[in-house]
C-alpha cells in the first residue's frame, strides 16, 4: 500500500528544501507525480529547462517520447509516478554531482520506501548508477545493463530494477528509440507477470 501521507510530506519538504546551492538557481523544485496505479516508479536524471519552468517531470521533448512509450504498452501517467535523482534543475543542464546527488537522495530513498514498487525503471546513466549504489545491485555500464530486470532482496524487501536510456538520450541518437521500444516491450512482458 503506498503511504501518500508521507509523499506529500516529502513533496513539501521538496518545495522548502535549501540542502544544496541548487534551490539558489532553481524556478520550482520538481519532486515527481503519477497515479501509481500499476505500481512502477521511473526514475530520470534530473529536471530540465521546463521542468523547472512548470514543477512537473518530463514536460519537455524527452517527455513526449516518454508519453509515447508508454502508451505504446497500454500505460499512461496514472499508472506509473515518475520522478527524478535531483529534484532541482542543474544550470544548463549539466550533469548531477556527487554532492547534489548525495544532498537530494534521502528524497528518492523516502519515495521508494513510501511507494513500496513493483518495478522501478530507471531512465539513463544516472538513475542506474543511483539504484545500483543503493540497493547493492553490481554496477556494469548502461549499454550492457539494459534491458533486463536486476532483482535484489534488500531490507525493503524485494527490489526490482529495469534499466533503460534516457528519452533524451534517444532524441539525440535516434538508433536508441526503437531499442527504447524494445525494452519497453520487455517491460509489458515483466509486469504481466507480476503479482497483482
Ligand atoms: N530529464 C530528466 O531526467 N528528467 C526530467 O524530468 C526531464 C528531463
Amino acid at each position: 500500500m503506498v503511504d501518500w501521507e508521507e509523499m506529500r510530506r516529502i513533496e513539501e519538504e521538496v518545495h522548502r528544501c535549501v540542502r544544496c546551492p541548487l534551490h539558489k538557481t532553481r524556478t520550482n523544485p520538481v519532486p515527481g507525480e503519477g497515479g501509481f496505479r500499476k505500481g512502477i516508479l521511473f526514475i530520470g536524471e534530473a529536471p530540465g529547462k521546463n521542468e523547472d519552468l512548470q514543477g512537473r517531470p518530463f514536460v519537455g521533448r524527452a517527455g513526449k517520447l516518454l508519453d509515447e512509450l508508454l502508451s505504446s504498452i497500454g500505460l499512461t501517467r496514472e499508472d506509473v509516478y515518475i520522478t527524478n535523482v535531483l529534484k532541482c534543475r542543474p544550470p544548463n543542464n549539466r550533469d548531477p554531482t556527487p554532492s547534489e546527488i548525495s544532498a537530494c537522495s534521502p528524497y528518492l530513498e523516502r519515495q521508494i520506501v513510501a511507494l513500496s514498487p513493483k518495478l522501478i525503471v530507471t531512465l539513463g546513466r544516472f538513475a542506474w548508477a543511483w539504484t545500483c549504489e543503493r540497493f547493492g545491485i553490481p554496477y556494469r555500464k548502461l549499454s550492457d545493463a539494459r534491458g533486463k530486470l536486476y532483482i535484489s532482496s534488500t531490507l525493503l524487501g524485494t527490489i526490482r530494477v529495469f534499466p533503460t536510456f534516457h528519452p533524451a538520450a534517444a532524441l539525440r541518437r535516434k538508433e536508441l528509440v526503437d531499442v527504447m521500444r524494445e525494452d519497453f516491450q520487455e517491460i509489458r512482458r515483466i509486469v504481466e507477470g507480476l503479482p497483482p
